[in-house]
């Protein structure tokens, strides 16, 4: 069975081909980054403008490079339709329908989010399949939109553990990464010059909640990052900044390690899947494998290219509904389907 996603939550515009939800066949990502490094962070008005010059483009080269030349051979369209920038979604929904309509194939609805989570279903063409998480798991997504731990007891039953109270944690690298003038997005370099510094050079806590509650915290570590800087009485160079950056970056991932661990523990489940653009952080990846061994708990995790946004990972949510949809078939109703700046992961339904 062939799903041909599109996916345009934020600012990449990216479309994929994937056999049976887990093969993927073309992967086409057309990256903004570019556009709104300028501006610090993404300017949702030209992340749907950039999106309408985008779709068409990477729709015909997903095609090209699976080698689909008659569309008929697609059984279901797969479409992100939230949560992320309303005016950006619209634009890949649009598309999604248009395609829809004119070869007669239904449309999935998918949650961004869900997205995420089903990246670990995902192989290359030439690749051999990976070994799937079992359920129940846990699944700690970090992005630059969320920060969550979830207890995904089936594809369609998902419990939130523990959510960020503030910013999420790639939002935090970015944020840090810009008060340092290093540029957007800042979990790429802060990972590249972090190599360069020592990691316990200054002593940021984890956040902990009096309550005892898991929920995840960043705001403090980045104020804690400027009082730093001010201390300093100018921007932090050389070592200084190598050591700044690698005791931020330490301090963010131990959090992230510290609660999905104690998550995991108190679910009693035996199993952890890290998605979103900040699992692709080495030391992330690094320090949660050490405690997982140590803990005797499983861990999966998505090569890179799935971790940040992109179409494939839609197709394997989507995979989930594809017969249903299949078998109903293309139908007006369709046509109505309106994109969502937010869709809790709790309220997925396994009849779409
Ligand atoms: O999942 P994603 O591509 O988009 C959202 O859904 O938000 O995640 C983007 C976020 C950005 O905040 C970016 O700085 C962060 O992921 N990121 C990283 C790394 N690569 C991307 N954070 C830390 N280390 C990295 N290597
Ligand atoms: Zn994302």
């Amino acid at each position: 069975m062939y799903i041909l996603s599109v996916e345009s939550s934020c600012d990449e515009t990216a479309v994929a081909i994937v056999e049976n939800g887990r093969k993927v066949l073309a992967d086409i990502v057309s990256s903004q980054t570019k556009i709104h490094a300028k501006f610090g962070g993404v300017v949702p008005e030209l992340a749907s403008r950039n999106h309408l010059l985008e779709i068409i483009p990477v729709i015909d080269q997903a095609l090209q490079v699976a080698q689909i030349d008659d569309f008929q051979k697609i059984d279901a369209i797969a479409i992100t339709k939230g949560p992320g920038l309303i005016g950006a979604l619209l634009v890949g929904l649009q598309a999604a329908k248009s395609l829809a309509y004119v070869h007669q194939k239904p449309l999935i609805e998918v949650n961004h989010l869900h997205g995420h989570l089903n990246a670990i279903y995902l192989h290359a063409n030439d690749e051999e399949a990976r070994p799937t998480p079992p359920y129940p798991h846990v699944c700690l997504v970090v992005s630059g939109g969320h920060t969550a731990i979830y207890l995904v007891k089936s594809p369609f039953e998902i419990q939130t553990l523990a959510n960020t109270m503030d910013d999420a944690a790639g939002e935090a690298f970015d944020k840090v990464a810009r008060m340092l003038g290093l540029g957007y997005p800042g979990g790429p370099v802060i990972e590249k010059l972090g190599k360069n510094g020592n990691p316990f050079a200054f002593d940021f806590p984890l956040p902990r909640f009096k309550d005892g509650r898991l929920d995840l915290s960043f705001s403090g570590l980045k104020t804690a990052v400027l009082t730093a800087i001010k201390k300093h009485g100018k921007l932090p160079e050389g070592q200084d900044m190598f050591n700044l950056i690698a005791s931020f970056q330490r301090a963010a991932t131990e959090q992230l390690v510290d609660r999905t661990i104690i998550a995991t523990q108190k679910a009693g489940v035996k199993a952890i899947v890290i998605a979103g653009g900040v699992a692709c952080n080495q030391v992330l990846r690094d320090r949660l494998a050490e405690v997982c061994l140590e803990k005797k708990i499983e861990l999966l995790i998505p090569p890179k290219k799935w971790c940040t946004d992109n179409g494939a990972m839609i197709a394997a949510a989507g995979y989930w509904w594809a017969e249903q949809a299949i078998q109903r078939g293309f139908t007006q109703d369709d046509l109505k389907m309106n994109a969502t700046s937010t869709w809790p992961l709790h309220t997925i339904q396994e009849n779409n």
